[in-house]
Order: structure tokens, then C-alpha cells, then sequence
């Protein structure tokens, strides 16, 4: 086994998209699995404010969220969930926008609280849909930007705008797409060559990947009525092996962005804040 993981070597996952209800959460809660399931150490952070489902996707519900860390009610490991499937759960709730308001006694300790959090190969953040401030920051921070977005005209667009505006705030953003409710692998490719074709008329260095593509299953709308993981309740499904392949693409030693680790990303999240 290598060495264990500290807060400096945690690789940051940010899922997002342009439109809403196109699968991040989804796909967050499988994609964490998958890797749990690969032996890596994984937390998932609800950084969606409005609609919190990843407890209902994974049927538990925190009392708690990182908002109690800021105000100093409750320590990090107390926020916790440890979840019966392998993977910890971290709830954003109100703690989230708050993160841009706090003075610099608060902001240090939670930095201190967020350097405490070790033991982790992996944290993936599920935001919420579009370029709101909120979003932006996670997006702007973290080592992986997976876009997610559906063929559907209507979340291409938007899937568009938010490279757009992601590629105009930080330079080479390491963005991966995952096509989700794609027919094939073909098709999840012309999904990205039509989105290439547009952003290389504002950035002509922006390279657009595909990391994964899921299809259309009606097993996963299942899974989340039973509040069970579809990759645990559907394990030989096809859409399971496409997450599967995709976990293991994000992870995979030759195409890996650097690590930069928690303190460095929560540095970054309120840092980005601060200058607006
Ligand atoms: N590949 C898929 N096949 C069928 N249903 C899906 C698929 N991906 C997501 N869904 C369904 O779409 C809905 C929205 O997904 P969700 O993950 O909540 O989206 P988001 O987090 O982007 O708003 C959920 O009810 C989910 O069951
Ligand atoms: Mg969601």
C-alpha cells in the first residue's frame, strides 16, 4: 500500500454544468463510488446550495454542515457522515456562501479545520448548475473541472457558457466533459466537437477532453427512488461500467492534473471570494 494521505495530497473534483437536472449530482454520488469501490479514500462535498440531494441519493441526512465548522460548534470529524458504502460525506449547506463573508480570525480557522481533514485520496465537489458566484469559486479551485452536460441543444449552450466563463478566469483550466444521457461514445463525441468548435473562437488553446459519456438508463431514476447508489444496486448495468471507466480515467497516473490538496483548494475558494 503507498503512503497514507494527508490534506496535501487530496485531489479536488469539481462536478458542474451549465443547466441544471443534466445528472452532476448523479454522477458525483456514482463517480465517488466507483473510486471508493478501487480502494481510494474518497469524501464528497455537497457544495450545491438550493438542493441538497445528495442525501437523498445516498438516504442519509447530516444534522450538521460546514457552516457549524465555521462558527466552531462542531469540529470537522463531527460533520462527517460516514456513509454504509465506503465513502464520506461532507453537507455544504448555508456554510457555503458564508465561506465569502467570514473575517480573517474565522477564515483561519477553518483552514485549519479543512487542513485537519486528512486521509484523503480523492474529494469531489457536486455544485450547483451555472456561473453563479458560489459555483464559480469551487470551479476556479479545484485540480478537475468535469463539465457535465446531456446532448440536448439546450444544455450544450449552456455547457458552453460556463467553459466560456471558466476559460476566461483561469488559464488552461484542466475541464473534462462527461456526456451523460448520451446514445454512444460516438455521439458523446460530437457532443465534444461541437462544443470545441465553438469555444476555439474565444480560446484558441482551450482543449475540450471526453472523459466518460453515460447513457440514458431508466435503472438510475430507479436507484433514486430506493435512495440506493444505482452503482451498488445495479452493478452489471452497462451505464455502471461507463462510470466505472470514467472514475478510472479521471484517476488515471498518465493523464492526472497535479494535486494541489484541500488547504490550497479552501485557500483558493475564499481567496477568489475576497477579491471581488
Ligand atoms: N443517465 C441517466 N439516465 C436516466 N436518468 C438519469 C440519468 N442521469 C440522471 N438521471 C435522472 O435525472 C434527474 C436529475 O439528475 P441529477 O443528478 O439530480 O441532476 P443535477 O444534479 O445536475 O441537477 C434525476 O432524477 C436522475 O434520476
Ligand atoms: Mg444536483
Amino acid at each position: 500500500m503507498g503512503n497514507t494521505p494527508t490534506s496535501q495530497s487530496t485531489r479536488t473534483i469539481c462536478v458542474t454544468s451549465g443547466k441544471g437536472g443534466v445528472g452532476k449530482t448523479t454522477l458525483s454520488v456514482n463517480l465517488g463510488l466507483a473510486m471508493a469501490a478501487e480502494g481510494h479514500k474518497v469524501v464528497l462535498l455537497d457544495g450545491d446550495l438550493g438542493l441538497a440531494n445528495i442525501n437523498v441519493q445516498l438516504g442519509i441526512s447530516p444534522e450538521y454542515n460546514i457552516m457549524d465548522v465555521v462558527k466552531g460548534r462542531k469540529t470537522l470529524a463531527q460533520i462527517v457522515c460516514h456513509t454504509p458504502f465506503g465513502m464520506d460525506f461532507i453537507a455544504g449547506g448555508t456554510g457555503i456562501p458564508q465561506l465569502a463573508n467570514l473575517g480573517e480570525a474565522d477564515q483561519t480557522a477553518f483552514m485549519d479545520a479543512m487542513g485537519s481533514l486528512t486521509g484523503y485520496d480523492v474529494m469531489i465537489i457536486d455544485t450547483g448548475a451555472g456561473i453563479g458566484a458560489n459555483v464559480i469559486r469551487f470551479v476556479l479551485a479545484a485540480d478537475d473541472i468535469v463539465v457535465v452536460t446531456t446532448p440536448e441543444p439546450t444544455a450544450m449552450t449552456d455547457a458552453y457558457g460556463i467553459v466560456k466563463t471558466i476559460a476566461l478566469s483561469r488559464p488552461k483550466p484542466p475541464i473534462t466533459l462527461l456526456i451523460n444521457r448520451a446514445a454512444s461514445e460516438k455521439h458523446a463525441q460530437q457532443v465534444v466537437s461541437r462544443l470545441t468548435a465553438v469555444t476555439k473562437r474565444f480560446m484558441s488553446g482551450l482543449s475540450l477532453e471526453l472523459l466518460g459519456h453515460v447513457p440514458i438508463d431508466p435503472l438510475i431514476e430507479k436507484s433514486i427512488y430506493q435512495q440506493r447508489p444505482h452503482i451498488l444496486v445495479n452493478p452489471n448495468a452497462k451505464s455502471v461500467a461507463l462510470i466505472r471507466a470514467a472514475a478510472k480515467r479521471i484517476l488515471d497516473p498518465d493523464y492526472q492534473t497535479p494535486v494541489t490538496g484541500l488547504s490550497g483548494f479552501f485557500q483558493r475558494v475564499m481567496s477568489f471570494v475576497s477579491d471581488r
